[in-house]
């Protein structure tokens, strides 16, 4: 087997994790080649690539980012993209992909698998948005850096009596919002899936911090939204993937939250120190077990998967399954969670 290897969109704690395990699997059980290409699908376009070995991939289990490099080049952002691709297939006699990536990839290989280019996909991001898995690699990882840093911004804003808000990513979705938020006993937790209204936030502040000397920390998703016509927000910029560039909402809800409340409030944005360092445990393992599982999906021939986590078990589902959709914070987990501990 010859087996094409590449890691897409922004990086995720685990990334190396999991090229060491597809490489380990591949080398050792099946007996063959991984060719690892740089930049994502760049590498494949351009002919950037080096073998991966059990040798190369000494030593990168703990390490965060990609020894690939990654980027969001796409082969349908080219209009001779996917002869391109097909060429590399030829040239290196490869089997099909695999793709470490998150949604934008996963709907680019179902639309590479549909002009014959075989991918199995292992669902990597940060924000846990894919459907079909329980869980994907780097979100604990950012959970953790997330409530570590909300643990030390207690102690500060107790000593000030303060308001912090907390920017954690989260385009779409709130789940590191959540988990974060709970672990860290966050006064209130703003997700994208629940628009806020700013007056109730600075209510249940004002309510908290009453004759009493009090801290709160907000924990807001980058992609939460004030109720429509309850606050003036700026028009974010957009990269060159057609990517908002998100971040800023904290600041916004800072200066309200002082404006109404009279309260002094403070803004960190925790931002891409959420995707950088070492993985978790908990990641390393999972990430490991997805490399693995992709290795095996590649030698039965079972292209067009996506390896997922369900009940502890790794499984493959159709990546026409999964494709184009995100998984949200349920509503229901979100009011159960809210009520005892993010209403004030
Ligand atoms: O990995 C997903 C994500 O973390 C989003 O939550 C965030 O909006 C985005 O990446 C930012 O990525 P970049 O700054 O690399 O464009």
């Amino acid at each position: 087997m010859r087996l094409g290897v590449l890691t897409s969109g922004g990086d995720c704690p685990g990334l190396n994790a999991v090229i060491r395990a597809v490489v380990r699997k591949v080398e050792r059980v099946h007996h063959g080649t991984v060719v690892g290409f740089r930049d994502a699908w760049r590498g494949v376009l351009e002919d950037d690539w080096e073998v991966l070995d059990v040798a190369r991939c000494r030593g990168i289990l703990p390490r965060g980012g990609t020894i690939l490099g990654t980027s969001r080049v796409q082969p349908y952002q080219f209009p001779d993209g996917v002869a391109r691709v097909r060429a590399a297939v030829d040239r290196h006699r490869l089997d099909g992909f695999v793709v470490i990536g998150g949604e934008g990839s996963l709907g680019a290989a179902g639309d590479l698998l549909r002009d014959g280019v075989p991918c199995i996909v292992v669902p990597k991001t940060i924000d846990n948005d894919i459907d079909g898995t329980e869980m994907t690699f780097g979100f604990d990882t950012a959970v953790h850096i997330c409530t570590s840093a909300i643990d030390r911004l207690h102690t500060t804003a107790e000593a000030h009596d303060r308001v912090i808000v907390v920017e954690v990513m989260g385009r779409h979705v709130g789940h590191i919002a959540v988990r974060a938020g709970l672990a860290g006993g966050a006064t209130l937790t703003l997700i994208p899936e629940v628009p806020f209204d700013p007056a109730q936030v600075a209510d249940a502040l004002s309510r908290r911090h009453a004759g009493v000397s009090f801290a709160s920390i907000v924990v807001v998703a980058e992609g939460a939204l004030p109720v429509e016509g309850s606050m003036e927000l700026p028009d974010y910029e957009v990269d060159r993937y057609g990517h908002q560039r998100l971040g800023g909402i904290s600041q916004w809800l800072a200066a309200d939250i002082e404006r109404r409340t009279g309260i002094e409030t403070r803004v960190t944005i925790l931002g891409h120190v959420q995707r950088g360092g070492t993985p978790t445990a908990f990641d390393r393992v999972l990430a490991t077990r997805y490399g693995v599982a992709a290795a095996d999906a590649a030698a039965a021939g079972d292209w067009g998967t996506m390896v997922a986590l369900r009940s502890d078990r790794i499984v493959r589902v159709p990546i026409a399954e999964v494709a184009g959709r995100v998984k949200r914070v349920e509503r229901s987990f979100y009011d159960e969670v809210s009520a005892p501990f993010f209403a004030s």
